[in-house]
C-alpha cells in the first residue's frame, strides 16, 4: 500500500507563520563560486590542507560567538542584531516544554518524561518526527521514492577533506552536507567547496550541543549564527538543518520554524563515527551496518520508499567507509542522491536563484531545460530560476505500513 502525502500542503494547512526577518549578508555569489588555487584547496596532504589560511571573507571574531563555545557567548545574545531577532518572535506561542537536563554521564535525563505518550514529540525519546503541536515544520527522514539511498554527511566542513570531495566530484555524486557553524568559520574553503560542487548544504548548529538541553535563547542562537556563518562564507542560507544526535522536540522545532528551517533526520544510521570510539563498536561493526543497508536495496525493504542514511565526514575513517562501500551502494539502489533532489526541493536555500533538479529531472525522465518545468540547475553549472513557484516540495510517497510504524515509533531501522 502506498499513500500519497502532500508535505508542503500539510504544513500550509496547519498554518506555519512566515519566518522572521533576518539580515544575513554575504559578498559571495553562490552561482559563481571561485575557490582560490592554493595548496590548501588542492593538496591531498593533510598537513598542507590544514595549514592556516586567511580568506577574503575572514570572520571578525568580535562579531561571532566563540568558535565551539555556546552560540550565546562573546556577547552575541545581547548584540543589537540578535536582540532584534529575538524580540521579533512571538514567544507566547512557543510550546511550553522544559529545557531538558543532562545526566552525570552526559546523556539525556528522561526521568519523569512520559515516554509512552511523548507529548513533546521528542525524537530522543521515541524517534517522533511528526510534530504534535500545530504550526511547526515536520521532520524529513526518508527519501520517498523506492530504492533511493539519500546520502547525508554530518559534521563538516574541515581541512583534510579534499580527497573526499574529489571522489564525490569524480563520481558526479551530490550529497546533503550538514555543516557545523564553528567548522564553517574555521575552514571556510571547505564549506565553499561544498557549495561550488553543488552539494545540498544544511546547518548542523553552532556548537553541536543537545538542542533540547538549551534555553529558547540558546536554541535560537545556535541556529541563527550557523545560518549566518554559512551565508557569510558561501552565499547560501539553508532551509534545512539537523540537530546533533537527532535531539529535538516540538519546542526546538518551533524555534527552527521561526527561521524557516526544517529538520532532516534519517531512518538508517551507519554509526560510522563510533568505530574505535564507543565500547563494542569496531570498524567491522560499521562495515556490517553498511552491508546490511546495501542488502536492503536488493531484498525488497525499499520496494515502496527509500531511505536517508546518516553518515559523517568527520574524519578519514568515516569518509573511507563511505567511499569503500559506494560502488556496492550504487549497484544495490536505483538512485543515490542528496535529500533536496530526492524530495523535489528545487530551492533549498533562501536564495531562490540556486535551483536543484526535481527528482524526475535528476533521474533523467524530465527535461532539465528551463523552458520545460523550471531549470534544473545546480550551483556547479548555475543558472537563475525563471519561476519562484516551485519552491514548495511536492507530494511525497510513503509506504503505508512503514509510515504507520514510524508514527508509533516502531520503526526498528531508526
Ligand atoms: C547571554 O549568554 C550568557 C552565556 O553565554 C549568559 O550568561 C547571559 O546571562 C546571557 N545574557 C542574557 C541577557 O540573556
Ligand atoms: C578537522 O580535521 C583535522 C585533521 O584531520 C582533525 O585533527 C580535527 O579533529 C578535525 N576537527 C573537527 C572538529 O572535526
Ligand atoms: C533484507 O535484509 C535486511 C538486512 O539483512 C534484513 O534486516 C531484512 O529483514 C531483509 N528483508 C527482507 C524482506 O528479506
Ligand atoms: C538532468 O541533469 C542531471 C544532473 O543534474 C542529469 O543527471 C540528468 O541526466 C539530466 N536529465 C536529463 C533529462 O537530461
Ligand atoms: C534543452 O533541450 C534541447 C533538446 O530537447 C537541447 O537541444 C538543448 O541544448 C537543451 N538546453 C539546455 C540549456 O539544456
Ligand atoms: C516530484 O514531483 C513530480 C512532479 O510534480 C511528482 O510526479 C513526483 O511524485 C514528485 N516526487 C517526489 C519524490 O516528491
Ligand atoms: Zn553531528
Amino acid at each position: 500500500m502506498v499513500w500519497k502525502f502532500a508535505l508542503a500542503a500539510t504544513t500550509a494547512f496547519i498554518g506555519v507563520q512566515a519566518a522572521v526577518k533576518t539580515n544575513y549578508a554575504s559578498t559571495v555569489d553562490p552561482l559563481n563560486v571561485v575557490l582560490p588555487d592554493i595548496p590548501q584547496t588542492t593538496s591531498l596532504d593533510e598537513a598542507v590542507q590544514c595549514t592556516y589560511y586567511s580568506s577574503p571573507n575572514a570572520i571578525v571574531p568580535a562579531e561571532w560567538p566563540t568558535v565551539w563555545g555556546s552560540a550565546t557567548s562573546n556577547g552575541m545574545n545581547t548584540s543589537a542584531e540578535f536582540t532584534a531577532l529575538y524580540n521579533s518572535i512571538d514567544w507566547t506561542k512557543v510550546p511550553n516544554f522544559p529545557v531538558r537536563k543532562l545526566t552525570a554521564a552526559g546523556g539525556l535525563d528522561m526521568a519523569g518524561y512520559d515516554n509512552v505518550n511523548d507529548p513533546a514529540c521528542w525524537w530522543s525519546s521515541t524517534t517522533c518526527k511528526i510534530p504534535k503541536t500545530q504550526g511547526i515544520n515536520g521532520d524529513l527522514y526518508a527519501c520517498p521514492e523506492p530504492e533511493v539511498w539519500g546520502i547525508t554527511f554530518d559534521d563538516g566542513p574541515n581541512c583534510s577533506h579534499n580527497a573526499f570531495y574529489d571522489f564525490l566530484e569524480k563520481e558526479k555524486q551530490k550529497a546533503t552536507m550538514f555543516y557545523i557553524g564553528s567548522n564553517v568559520v574555521n575552514w571556510p574553503y571547505g564549506a565553499l567547496r561544498g557549495v561550488k560542487d553543488g552539494h545540498h548544504i544544511a546547518g548542523h548548529t553552532w556548537s553541536h550541543k543537545m538542542m533540547t538541553t538549551l534555553t529558547n535563547q540558546e536554541v535560537l542562537a545556535e541556529l541563527y549564527y550557523t545560518q549566518k556563518a554559512i551565508k557569510h562564507v558561501t552565499g547560501v542560507t539553508p532551509k534545512h538543518w539537523r540537530p546533533a544526535l537527532g535531539d529535538l522536540d516540538d519546542r526546538v522545532r518551533w524555534i527552527a520554524t521561526q527561521l524557516d528551517l526544517t529538520a532532516i533526520l534519517w531512518n538508517l544510521d551507519t554509526f560510522d563515527w563510533a568505530a574505535n570510539v564507543q565500547a563494542g563498536v569496531t570498524e567491522q561493526t560499521v562495515d556490517d551496518h553498511y552491508q546490511e543497508y546495501i542488502k536492503m536495496g536488493t531484498n525488497g525493504t525499499f520496494a515502496n520508499s527509500g531511505n536517508i542514511v546518516l553518515s559523517h565526514e568527520i574524519n578519514a575513517m568515516t569518509m573511507n567507509f563511505f567511499m569503500k562501500h559506494y560502488p556496492a551502494i550504487k549497484k544495490a539502489y536505483t538512485h543515490v542522491m542528496d535529500v533536496a533532489t530526492c524530495m523535489n526541493i528545487t530551492q533549498p536555500y533562501a536564495e531562490n536563484a540556486v535551483v536543484f533538479p526535481t527528482f524526475d529531472q535528476a533521474v533523467g525522465t524530465t527535461s532539465n531545460n528551463s523552458s520545460a518545468s523550471g531549470s534544473g540547475t545546480t550551483p556547479g553549472a548555475a543558472k537563475a530560476s525563471t519561476t519562484g513557484a516551485n519552491a514548495a516540495s511536492g507530494s511525497v510517497t510513503f509506504n503505508g505500513p512503514l509510515f504507520i510504524a514510524a508514527l508509533f515509533g516502531l520503526l526498528a531501522l531508526v
